[in-house]
């Protein structure tokens, strides 16, 4: 086991009406708010209405970002840091999924920069100071409620980047699985993949001695897909939409990445998908995750195999190792189907035309094996049909 350091500072506000609490979690801060948000989700469920009727009983002074939209785009980005300096904003809150929370933290990083925001997005800069921000999370999949990460695509270029800071690690995250009901199931199904690749991610490893934490990735794996199928039958479970909204903090709050490698290249190579194309990130590493186990599975086939027996349930006699192993990735792959996410690029309509740009951009990414942009080529391959 790698040594680690871990403190996540976010404070989670968790169950029924656990939005109730946010004037009293905004009080201290005793500043005028940014409230950023979507397309329009939380006007329809009512919890804007709600959010902004709490804000004026209690005095708290707001502006407005709103619009965001998956894959969300630097251009709000740059509105809203205009926005905080205009209007002296000290606190940032996002309600909605990774896409508002990732653009509340870029607006945050900017705020107080000089330069170009998406300097840190390039390496060209690193995070001094921030404003503070808060979550009301309405989709269970990034993790972004309490992950120190952002996603942010530059429109010049189709760029699609991320950026990783503690300091940007939200201050409070509430969460109630309720507010979760009104998703259309492919949403909370791209939720989930996105879950499960967030785990999977830390799960493939070269480190040693990772018991505790294979452990952890491998229970977690074992109850999202159970509590899916649950939430596919009947969307309006509460239990079983909790257990999905607090095991997708858990798969990206880094608890169960300390102390091992972690990988990243399914991302990065699924992030160059959704640049170009457009497609939500969720179903996009639906594709791209089987594609990439076939291409690097021979990197430690005993782990492949501890894998497809513990999350999987695939019990082939021990001399059948590439059987089990390809089982693994199958169930895996069947799992998708059965909740409604492509496997195959030519399920979303992609064809080959740019496979080799996309590659090229996506070069040199991942630890469980180094691909170049010739390894990611043949992943784009392997998930074309
Ligand atoms: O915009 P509205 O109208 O709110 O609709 C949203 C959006 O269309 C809808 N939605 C959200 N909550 C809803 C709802 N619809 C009905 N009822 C509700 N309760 O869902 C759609 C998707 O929202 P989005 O925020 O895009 O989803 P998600 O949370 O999956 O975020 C995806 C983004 O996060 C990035 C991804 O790359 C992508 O850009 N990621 C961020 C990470 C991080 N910050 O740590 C890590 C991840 O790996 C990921 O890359
Ligand atoms: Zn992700």
């Amino acid at each position: 086991m790698n040594d680690f350091v871990f403190q996540n500072k976010t404070k989670i506000i968790f169950g029924k009406d656990s939005e109730e609490r946010l004037a009293s979690l905004l009080t201290p801060y005793n500043s005028r708010v940014l409230l950023v948000y979507g397309g329009g989700s939380i006007k329809e469920s009512g919890l804007y209405d709600k959010i902004v009727s709490m804000l004026n009983d209690n005095g708290i002074k707001f502006s407005e970002l709103s619009g965001i939209i998956p894959n969300p785009r630097l251009r709000k980005v740059y509105e809203g840091i205009e926005l905080c300096r205009s209007e002296n904003i000290g606190f940032i809150l996002a309600v909605g999924g990774g896409s508002v929370i990732d653009t509340a933290k870029a607006v945050s990083a900017g705020v107080r920069y000089d330069g170009d925001v998406w300097d840190f997005f390039e390496g060209k800069a690193e995070l001094q100071a921030c404003l503070p921000i808060g979550v009301v999370l309405t989709i269970p999949a990034a993790g972004s409620e309490s992950s120190p990460s952002l996603v942010i695509t530059k429109e010049e270029g189709l760029l699609k980047r991320d950026y990783s800071h503690n300091e940007l690690r939200p201050q409070f995250a509430i969460m109630n699985p309720e507010l979760t009901y009104s998703l259309p199931f492919y949403q909370t199904a791209c939720g989930i993949s996105d879950m499960l690749a967030h785990i999977m991610e830390r799960y493939f490893t070269k480190t040693e001695h990772v018991d505790v934490s294979d452990r952890l990735c491998e229970g977690l794996m074992r109850a999202i897909i159970s509590n899916a199928k649950l939430v596919k039958q009947n969307p309006d479970d509460y239990n079983a939409r909790a257990e999905i909204m607090w095991a997708g903090t858990l798969a990206h709050n880094d608890l169960i990445g300390m102390g091992r490698e972690t990988d990243w290249a399914s991302h990065a190579i699924e992030h160059e998908l959704s640049a170009v194309y457009d497609i939500a990130h969720g179903a996009g590493l639906s594709i791209i995750f089987p594609a990439w186990m076939k291409h690097v599975y021979r990197e430690d086939e005993e782990r492949f195999v501890q894998f497809a027996q513990r999350v999987m349930d695939v019990e082939f006699p021990n001399s059948m190792v590439y059987e089990t192993i390809m089982e693994g990735i199958s169930r895996l792959e069947n799992f998708y189907t059965c909740i409604g996410l492509p496997t195959r690029l030519s399920a979303v309509g992609i064809d080959s035309s740019r496979l080799e740009e996309m590659a090229k951009k996506a070069n040199s990414c991942g630890r469980f094996k180094r691909l170049d942009a010739s390894d990611i080529y043949k992943i784009y391959r392997l998930a074309l049909e």
